[in-house]
């Protein structure tokens, strides 16, 4: 069984829900532990509650690099037996650039989710920049990642229609009940190997 390790700045929403299906036996993964990189997120109190060992990794005033500080993330994964061999990492709203050195030692071994149909509105705000662009459609992705922003290949996507009174707020919310989809579907894939890399492509057995 793999080791899962999420790491997230903020709020949690994805993190809680994975960490769910993994109590609720529809993921076998063991969910090793949950990094933050903010002292005050929200989602690590959720965390704790749900019984997951958590770690603080602060990144405001850290002094050294950006690998330095990814070394330190390796590191504290490796403790929990997350490791590019055995190991499964998510990104649910981590609010760093991931490092090509981090990349490179988990390759395909990293996933993250965006709020929106990539490669479409990367980077923030992403439901933001559907509306003003004037999408009539968005959505969420959830990807591999890889040296780009927002660039790796695709698992899975989830479509939301824009309404014409919609607001960030409200896309965003409507956005995020997919998000809560996906992303432990996602996991569940990679956790029962069924997802296979094909240059850009996914294949799901
Ligand atoms: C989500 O919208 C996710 O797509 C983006 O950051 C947000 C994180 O929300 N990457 P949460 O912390 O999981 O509630």
């Amino acid at each position: 069984m793999l080791n899962l390790g999420i790491l997230i700045s903020g709020r949690g929403s994805n993190m809680e829900n994975i960490l769910k299906s993994i109590k609720n036996k529809k993921i076998p993964i063991n969910p090793a532990v949950v990094i933050s990189n903010r002292t005050e997120a929200r989602g690590l109190k959720i965390a704790e509650k749900l019984g997951i060992k958590t770690e603080i990794i602060e990144s405001k005033g850290f002094e050294g690099s950006r690998v330095d500080y990814d070394k330190k993330i390796i590191s504290s994964l490796k403790k929990y037996g997350v490791t590019p061999e055995n190991g499964l990492v998510c990104l649910a709203g981590f609010m760093r650039i991931i490092s090509p050195q981090f990349v490179k030692k988990f390759k395909n071994r990293i996933i993250n989710i965006h709020p929106a149909l990539l490669p479409s509105f990367t980077g923030l705000n992403a439901q933001k920049q559907a509306l003003e662009y004037g999408a009539k459609y968005s959505g969420c992705t959830v990807h591999f990642v890889d040296a780009g922003m927002d660039t790796g290949p695709i698992i899975i996507q989830a479509v939301v229609k824009i309404k014409e009174n919609d607001t960030e707020e409200s896309l965003s919310k409507r956005i995020l009940k997919e998000e809560h989809k996906i992303y432990p579907e996602a996991v569940n894939l990679i956790a029962r190997n069924r997802v296979k890399v094909s240059g850009r492509r996914i294949i799901i057995s």
